[in-house]
């Protein structure tokens, strides 16, 4: 089967290095560096790095296969690759679920990564006061109440759209390969930091001395959730960029690349933060504030902080900027090549939308504190949705679809560069697409809807 080849008017990755450096991109942002770090301190620390470990490898990594299998092979975006795979079924609605998808991860993202551009620019100016550990807490404090998180949020949507309708999202890509080893390298630096910390042991060990009493089903579910997250997966985003890819990229080398790539930074992460967490006596389950609270803590105690934490924050709003890009592609290949618009068209409508949920969230943070949608605000509910259900939704779809539908010729074709190469991984990888990752899912679904016996 051959489908949609060659790359009709499409753009094309020039190289393999391309590839992967375009899938970290999109994986490695908030995801890593905000979100892993509170989610394993509201879980029990080490007991979730394991679980989130666990279903990256055993569930995250043969998804994005199968997700690139499909991209590359029908070079399409989302549903038009359920479409051109099987025009006969609905199987194309997994394609409107990510879509959502993206859209509600791209409201609450849009918000931190204001956050983030907002303490760039705040101490690239000398306007954040690093004079004491207090001064850093209320700063944070007023930052983000009131109408200033929808102020940056804007902001922030207005670059992401500015970037997007001027096309030069290659321009923003090639600078972020420069500049994500800088990210990588600064937060090797902080982590040398920590060592110097009180409280580092009591840290490490929170982090990586797993107390298994801890995995409750909220624990299982936050880690599927988290690594669904963290590898952009479920909502169709690596499959857009696999249509990107040229003949020659590996996709299981990409696939697993990028999961251990991705993996380090989340763990580099919280090699930071809950060293800091236990030295300032500050609580590990803080939740989304956690690392904004922890940071001007390790900056106040840096020699020259204000240029530590300028630089980072550049680094994070960066890191933040490459992945919002990559939600965004998502619903405008879609309007352009399914809907038939313009690129500019597709493009306004996509942002639009994001912006009006962005707000909410935004909202939500500030004068709407007290509006609470299933005992949570829009910020929590966007995340929720998205990551612990249609994510983990969509992976499982995908997973069944490429295990059980697709002709094995084709995926074996999309595996091999056309036979001209082995891949000895491919009766495993069936073997999981088939059965391990629907089953996990599933069994993770059950148990924390509590229908499982205990
Ligand atoms: N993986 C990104 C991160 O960790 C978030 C993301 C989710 C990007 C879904 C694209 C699609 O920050």
């Amino acid at each position: 089967m051959n489908i949609g080849k060659p790359n009709g008017g499409r753009a094309v990755f020039g190289s393999r290095f391309a590839a992967i450096a375009t899938t970290v991109g999109s994986a490695v942002g908030l995801g890593n560096i905000w979100r892993f770090p509170y989610e394993a301190g509201v879980h029990g620390g080490g007991a979730f790095l394991i679980c989130y470990l666990a279903f990256a490898l055993m569930v995250g990594v043969p998804v994005l296969i199968a997700e690139f299998i499909m991209g590359r092979g029908t070079r399409s975006n989302v549903l038009g690759a359920y479409r051109k795979l099987d025009p006969a079924h609905p199987w194309y609605w997994a394609g409107y679920l990510g879509i959502v998808a993206s859209m509600l991860i791209l409201g609450f993202y849009a918000v931190v990564a204001g956050w983030t551009l907002e303490y760039c620019l705040e101490s690239l100016f000398g306007m954040l006061d690093f004079s004491s550990e207090e001064a850093g807490h209320s700063q944070f404090m007023m930052l983000t109440s009131g109408w200033r998180p929808v102020i940056w949020t804007i902001i922030f949507s207005l670059c992401n759209f500015a970037i997007l309708m001027r096309g030069v999202t290659k321009g923003i890509e090639r600078l972020s390969n420069i500049l994500m080893p800088l990210l990588f390298i600064l937060l090797v630096i902080f982590c040398v930091h920590s060592l110097f910390l009180p409280g580092f042991t009591e840290g490490i060990n929170f982090l990586f001395r797993p107390d298994f009493s801890k995995i409750t089903p909220s624990t299982l579910l936050g880690a599927l959730g988290q690594a669904f997250f963290s590898l952009s997966l479920g909502v169709g985003c690596m499959m857009t960029y696999a249509s990107y890819f040229s003949d020659k990229t590996r996709l299981g080398q990409t696939a697993l690349t990028t999961m251990i790539l991705d993996s380090l930074v989340a763990i580099l992460s919280g090699v930071i933060i809950f060293p800091a967490v236990f030295s300032y006596g500050l609580s590990p389950t803080a939740g989304p504030t956690l690392v904004f609270e922890v940071l001007p803590n390790i900056f106040y105690r840096m020699t020259a902080g204000g240029i530590w934490s300028t630089l980072f924050f550049l680094l994070l709003f960066l890191a933040s900027l490459t992945s919002t890009l990559s939600m965004s592609e998502i619903s405008i290949s879609f309007l352009s090549e399914e809907k038939k618009m313009g690129r500019k068209t597709a493009t306004s409508i996509s942002c639009g939308l994001t912006l009006l949920l962005s707000l909410l969230c935004a909202l939500s943070m500030g004068p709407w504190k007290d509006l609470s949608i299933f005992g949570m605000n829009f910020f929590n509910l966007f995340d929720y949705v998205a990551s612990n259900i249609l994510m983990p939704i969509g992976g499982m779809v995908c997973s069944i679809f490429t295990g059980w539908w697709i002709d094995r010729r084709f995926i074996k074709s999309e595996l091999t560069d056309p036979g001209t190469r082995r891949f000895i991984w491919l009766k495993p990888l069936i073997f999981f697409l088939r059965w391990i990752c629907p089953a996990a899912i599933f069994i993770v679904f059950l148990d924390s809807s509590g229908l499982l016996p205990r």
